[in-house]
């Protein structure tokens, strides 16, 4: 393992684990995102791509530091599973607010993940991730699981809580506002609608694609709705648990690396629900509305700073969605 891990790493190896943190969810499937890899100090530099930024859903780019923030928990994962320690800096340059952070394999001067550590168990779980816009069963997540969950975003600094009934009504409630806000908001509309993608006409490599959008909901599921205001031929109806399981992630602050960190501990969480047998979806309208993101707090904590809504459950899992070929995201340098 040792003599793999300290053995040059040749292009072959680096681009096989960017393609694996490019698996990562992201907003819209714009995968927001640009690696670099400079061979001389082993190391990996992420940034973001601004021309993948959603000016008016997420003006702030709150959420493109989320996807990035998954993809990057995606990389150290997959480093981990190849042999290496890795140092993570998050925002190295202060300067340069697109580098948003910087990923050091086998440096023996850096403090250091502990190698084979949970992460590296979580690597198969990759691929097997995917968005379910299904309806799920009507079964209880266990107390085990959700602990477990929890403490996966604890590790990487964020908090997930599973919603209590009365508030689990009102973050319902909000995300259909916000949907309704989001319908009447023709700018808005336009941005989603750029998005979305149709494959009988073309073979996307990222975006939402039409055959991803799941059942159009009966009664309030709190899904978003890709096909907007358009009717999506052959598209089915179906009836969502009544019940749906949700849980909020937030974090203490609310600036970049907040948002980055709180990306890790979402792919960490959806990973490891993965590998419990749970799939999920995202329901993130109501934190795109500043006045009502603030009403999707957790009344008993009232503190931190929402970053996801999550619904998990068990059920049907989604289909694969399309990735950028690796070579438009990665750069190697001497
Ligand atoms: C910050 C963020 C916000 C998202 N918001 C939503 C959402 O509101 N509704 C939804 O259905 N999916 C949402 N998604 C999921 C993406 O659409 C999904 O990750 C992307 O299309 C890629 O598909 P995959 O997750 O199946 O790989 C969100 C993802 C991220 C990272």
């Amino acid at each position: 393992m040792l003599t793999h891990a300290h053995a040059t790493l040749d292009d072959t190896a680096v681009t096989a684990l960017v393609a694996d943190a490019i698996t990562a969810p992201s907003m819209h499937n714009a995968q927001p995102w640009q690696f670099a890899y400079s061979r001389a100090r082993r190391t990996f530099t992420l940034r973001a791509d601004p021309t993948r930024a959603m000016p008016l859903a997420d003006p702030t780019t709150r959420a493109l530091h989320l996807g990035c923030g998954a993809a990057l928990l995606n990389l150290r994962a997959a480093a981990a599973h190849a042999g290496h320690r890795t140092a993570t800096t998050l925002l190295p340059d202060p300067a340069s607010p697109g580098l948003l952070a910087e990923v050091r394999l086998d440096t023996p001067d850096a403090p250091h993940e502990l190698l084979n550590g949970a992460l590296s168990g979580l690597y198969r779980m990759l691929r097997e991730r995917r968005t379910s816009r299904y309806p799920f069963a009507e079964r209880r997540i266990p107390d085990r699981v959700r602990a477990a969950l929890a403490e996966a975003a604890h590790r990487e600094g964020a908090r997930l809580a599973f919603l209590t009934t009365p508030h689990r009504e009102a973050v319902l409630d909000l995300i259909v506002h916000a949907e309704g806000y989001d319908r009447m908001d023709d700018g808005r509309e336009a941005e989603q609608r750029a998005w979305t993608r149709d494959t009988h006409t073309s073979a996307p490599t990222d975006g939402v694609p039409d055959y991803a959008f799941g059942p159009a909901g009966r009664g309030a599921a709190p899904m978003r709705d890709f096909a907007g205001r358009r009717t999506v031929p052959g598209r089915r109806y179906a009836a969502f648990e009544r019940r749906p399981q949700l849980a909020t992630l937030s974090t203490t602050g609310d600036g970049p690396a907040d948002w980055l960190r709180a990306g890790q501990a979402l792919q960490r969480v959806l990973l490891l629900a993965t590998r419990e047998g749970l799939v999920g979806s995202f329901a993130t309208q109501p934190l795109e509305w500043p006045d009502l993101r603030w009403l999707v707090r957790d009344p008993r904590s009232g503190a931190g700073h929402v970053q996801m809504v999550l619904r998990l459950g068990y059920g049907p899992q989604g289909p694969r969605t399309p990735r950028r070929p690796v070579a438009e995201v990665l750069t190697i340098t001497p």
